[in-house]
């Protein structure tokens, strides 16, 4: 069994400090997590009003102040953290997620669906879907509108994926009523960290939610809040993927007859 925890709440556009002091006092309220997810972009906020500003906020891998407070965080509480950043490599920026541990950088995913404006300022994920295995289960990440994908979930499954962790900065209200699906049908537990508030046009939709490979929904928070919420889950029911005696969800498929995926 391992507790797993979302943090839903709202980074201050382009002010990493003032966004780690609001993450830091909400650190003082989590007891005894595994595992913690944190929303998308959770350094440097959404909704841009130019490139540079998003370039401005963006940060390296190898020297981020973001990252030295949550490894210093990951050490002393001996969790695991997934969290949405803003990642520059050379001049390019992508949407990525970070997974970290308690000895320091575990790696990382780059968001491969574009939403909306995105494309202006990132550029598509190149590192395919990776898993990575940890002393608390496999762990797969998936950022906001990637959920709208059915094969990237079924990709992450295949690659026995135990845990979904999807930091996300929703607008739209669907994801929340899917994302238990994805669960179920994939046999997966799941980890929306959503955030809440508002930045220029834009007001995300908060209601992050963790979710059982029955597609039931463990712990969930409201619309507007910020929140640190947590679940018991119990990994070692994800990797039996048969439904009944005879029914085995990968080994059933048909994908002689799938072939329409590809074109
Ligand atoms: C989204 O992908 N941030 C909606």
């Amino acid at each position: 069994m391992i507790n797993a925890s979302f943090l839903q709440f709202a980074p201050v556009l382009a002010d990493l400090d003032l966004t780690i002091s609001i993450i830091e006092n909400h650190f003082k309220k989590l007891k005894n997590s595994n595992l913690l997810v944190l929303p998308e972009l959770a350094n440097s906020g959404y909704n841009f009003i130019s490139k540079k500003m998003a370039v401005q906020s963006a940060e390296i891998v190898k020297k981020s102040k973001y990252f030295e407070f949550l490894i210093d965080f990951c050490k002393k509480q001996n969790i695991f953290i997934v969290s949405g950043f803003n990642e520059k490599e050379g001049s390019i920026l992508y949407n990525s997620s970070i997974l970290l541990g308690p000895k320091g950088y575990i790696g990382k995913y780059r968001k491969m669906h574009s939403f909306f404006n995105e494309s202006k300022f990132f550029q598509k994920g190149n590192l395919g879907f990776p898993v990575f295995k940890t002393e608390i289960g496999n762990i797969g990440m998936l950022i906001c509108y990637d959920w709208m994908f059915p094969e990237v979930w079924r990709i992450l499954a295949l690659k026995k994926a135990d845990i979904i962790c999807h930091p996300s900065n929703l607008v739209l209200p669907y994801a929340q009523q899917a994302v238990p699906v994805h669960a179920l049908i994939n046999k997966v537990f799941t980890i929306t960290a959503n955030r809440v508030g508002t930045e220029g046009n834009l007001s995300f939709t908060g209601k992050s939610l963790i979710c059982n490979p029955l597609g039931e929904v463990l712990a969930h928070a409201n619309e507007k809040d910020e929140t640190i919420c947590t679940a018991e889950i119990d990994i070692s029911i994800v990797r039996n993927k048969k439904i009944t005696p005879k029914n085995h969800i990968f080994k059933d498929r048909r994908i002689d007859e799938y072939g329409e995926l590809f074109k």
